[in-house]
């Protein structure tokens, strides 16, 4: 089928035109992202291929209906930036990744963690100016800690299992709670305890309208001051203004983030050159104890080696018969 893939990067060029080696479709690789008035940049493709900070709203699926487009096709697994209800109204499938690497996500949870902890990032760069002090690196042996998880599905196990393996006393929250984390010893506690008990909270959580600002003010006041809290997920799951007030007081005592609440605009783009007019991002990176990357969480080889596998695999299954197992809606 012919594709147009909005928000391109290099890198997804390279995986992208490996997994279409036997030329089963077209792509237009186009560089803006999928908005309203880039929709003009459709030419007479079928299918469009979307990432997480692309604009799927009303508007910009009725244009996309009505430049015949037949499948929107995501090339991640979040899908909260998708208006589902309006997709359906239309009748255009949305189909997406549902797992390609929980390991990478997991894995890069554990990074940020560890980075805060041990104070990699600040050791890093005070020997490379010939400073070999140790002063304010201290860290926390994790053995022994209480990891709280939210969120039990697929990448949260995959965090828990590496929190067992350090020694760690895991506590979680999920409304399905998992046998097998139940089996590994994990204890499910309603959210307000493991706010309460957890020395470190990990989310792995999608982003609902139940999950928005999870992390807020009330919750903070009920953590163990000095908390460490990581988030891999969404960055709209916490209220980023209660978050640095509480950093201001120490309540929160390290933050790793590789999402942000308003990252669509600055996040995975070289704005070295550029002003960042977002003043709450901009104090987020002024303190010492925060840890931000920029949603690079999934990016591993073999994640993205799955997500072009799939992504193509749904549009040649659409395009054989209709049916997506990955579809996410009617
Ligand atoms: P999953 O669907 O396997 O697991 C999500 C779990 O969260 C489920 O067990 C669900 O029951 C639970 N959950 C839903 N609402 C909850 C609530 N209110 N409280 C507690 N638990 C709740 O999803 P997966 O693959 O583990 O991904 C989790 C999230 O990670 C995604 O929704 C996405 O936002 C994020 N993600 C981030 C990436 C990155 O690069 N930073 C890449 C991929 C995913």
């Amino acid at each position: 089928m012919k594709i147009a893939f909005f928000n391109t990067k290099q890198y997804d060029r390279e995986f992208f035109d490996v997994a279409n080696q036997d030329g089963a479709h077209e792509i237009n690789y186009i560089g803006p992202h999928l908005s309203l008035e880039s929709t003009a940049l459709i030419k007479d493709e079928e299918v469009v291929c979307a990432f997480i900070n692309d604009c799927l709203n009303k508007d910009v699926l009725e244009s996309l209906k009505q430049k015949g487009v037949k499948l929107v096709a995501l090339r991640s697994a979040g899908f909260n930036h998708v208006d589902l209800a309006a997709a359906n109204e239309l009748s255009i499938p949305v189909v997406r990744v549902p797992a390609y690497s929980p390991y990478a996500v997991a894995e890069h949870a554990v990074g940020l963690l560890m980075c805060l902890n041990r104070k990699i990032h600040r050791a890093h760069n005070r020997v490379r100016e010939g400073d070999f002090s140790l002063h304010n690196l201290l860290g926390f042996d994790m053995h022994g800690k209480t990891v709280g998880v939210i969120g039990t599905g697929k990448i949260g196990k995959a965090f828990i299992n590496i929190m067992l393996g350090f020694g760690c006393k895991v506590i979680a929250s999920d409304m399905f709670p998992d046998q097998d984390c139940i089996a590994a010893g994990v204890i499910y506690l309603p959210q307000e305890a493991l706010f309460a008990q957890a020395d470190i909270i990990s989310l792995h959580c999608p982003l609902t309208p139940q999950t928005q600002h999870l992390i807020n003010a009330n919750t903070l006041a009920l953590m163990k001051n000095g908390v460490t809290i990581i988030n891999t997920s969404r960055g709209k799951l916490i209220d980023t203004k209660a978050i640095i007030a509480a950093l201001k007081t120490a309540k929160v005592g390290l933050l790793g983030l590789d999402v942000y609440e308003e990252e669509e605009a600055i996040f995975f783009e070289d704005m070295s050159s550029s002003l960042i007019l977002d003043d709450v991002l901009s104090r987020l990176l002024t303190f010492p104890n925060v840890l931000i990357t920029s949603h690079q969480a999934f990016f591993t080889r073999e994640a993205m080696q799955k997500i072009a596998h799939v992504t193509l695999t749904n549009i040649s299954d659409f395009e054989r018969d209709g049916s997506v197992d990955n579809t996410i809606n009617n």
